[in-house]
């Protein structure tokens, strides 16, 4: 695991678009796995930056991501789907074709999961960015989610209903999904995070903290603010 030790959010957003950026230069076609939540909010707007100063090209690139509201309509504001195309997808010159997402409008949530199972094993993922629930939740594998765990329909839990006020179910990609990818970028801000992060670096792998389930992945760089870092 590679630690890297961030003075701030802004930092934090810097130097997570730089790796990224250098990896797409690297390998145009790359997959990337893209998380929603406030903490990957400052990449993005770096990514746009980058993609207008002429820097990147996402024309090749191929996503996925990690999860969506189910049941939920695209056209609805708090949907990832929204999300994604608000902050990125629309500002960049990623082919419409190229982008993958769980369909929160599947009329069969099962097979919606097959199918983007069935996808990523296609297109396996090189980079995965991640954010951190507070309480260690990674997509929307929550505690309790095991290692084996496959894209699947959940049940949030209650710390997450609060916080993220939405629905009560989600479909995420499972903690053996998420590790397969061949690099993972963990982003992580602010002392709420810092219990989570704790667990990742110095706990025991546990399924009571499914980002701790990380650990052994071979190219795991997190980037964490101090308050995350402790
Ligand atoms: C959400 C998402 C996760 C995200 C986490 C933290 O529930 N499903 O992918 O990493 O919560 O979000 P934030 O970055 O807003 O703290």
């Amino acid at each position: 695991m590679k630690l890297i030790k961030v003075k701030n959010y802004q930092e934090l957003s810097r130097v997570a678009s730089k790796i990224l950026v250098k990896e797409i230069q690297q390998k145009p076609n790359l997959v990337i796995g893209f998380a929603t939540g406030k903490t990957p909010l400052g990449l993005y707007m770096e990514l746009v930056k980058k993609y207008e100063e002429g820097k990147v090209d996402f024309s090749r690139v191929r996503s996925f991501n990690l999860d969506e509201y189910y049941p939920i309509k695209k056209n609805n504001k708090k949907s990832f789907y929204y999300y994604m195309f608000k902050n990125l997808f629309d500002k960049i010159n990623i082919k419409r074709g190229n982008i993958n997402l769980l369909d929160g409008e599947a009329p069969n949530p099962k097979k919606e999961c097959l199918r983007y199972e069935k996808l990523i094993r296609k297109n396996p993922i090189d980079i995965q960015i991640l954010g951190v629930g507070v309480n260690g939740h990674i997509g929307f594998d929550e505690p309790g989610s095991l290692k084996e765990s496959k894209t699947r329909l959940v049940e949030l839990s209650n710390s997450t209903k609060k916080i993220n006020r939405t629905n009560k179910k989600a479909l995420t990609m499972g903690i053996k999904t998420i590790v397969k990818a061949r690099k993972i970028i963990l982003l992580a801000d602010g002392k709420e995070k810092k219990e989570a992060i704790k667990h990742l670096v110095n706990g025991k792998i546990d399924k009571k903290w499914p980002v701790s389930f990380l650990k052994k992945h071979k190219h795991l760089v997190v980037i964490a603010d101090k308050s995350a870092l402790g």
